[in-house]
């Protein structure tokens, strides 16, 4: 189930939730009874998604494609395939299964209590 992310960095650089790293995103009720949770982030939209293990994972949420929405496709085996033309990526990690995408940008997760946090800027790698 949930680990609480927010005492420790867990590798990712970045802080915890009071660094000022992260914006408040939604909370794991939510994210348990959606499919999905999607927001802006400067500009830019986010995803969180849960993987079979109920692990949450945030990623951009435009298909590297055509910009289809994610959070509409299907999610099997961690991974999401695009409601329009079938690119697939990995939930935990942002990479292309489909060997000719680039990968989507991945942003970290802090979790405090019920309350999930979204890195304002997606991690370096
Ligand atoms: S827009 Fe996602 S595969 Fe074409």
């Amino acid at each position: 189930m949930f680990d609480d992310f927010d005492s420790f960095d867990d590798g990712d650089g970045f802080g915890d939730v009071d660094s000022g790293d992260f914006v408040k995103f939604g909370t794991l009720t939510e994210l348990k009874q959606k499919k999905s949770l999607n927001r802006k982030i400067i500009g830019k939209w986010v995803s969180v998604f849960l993987d079979e293990n109920m692990e949450p994972y945030a990623l951009e949420m435009s298909c590297k494609h055509q910009g289809a929405n994610l959070a509409e496709g299907k999610i099997s085996n961690n991974v999401v395939t695009c409601p329009r033309h079938f690119w697939q990526y990995d939930i935990r990690t942002g990479k292309a299964i489909t060997e000719y995408s680039p990968n989507l940008r991945k942003h970290a997760i802090r979790i405090r209590e019920d309350d999930l946090y979204v890195s304002i800027r997606p991690v370096m790698r």
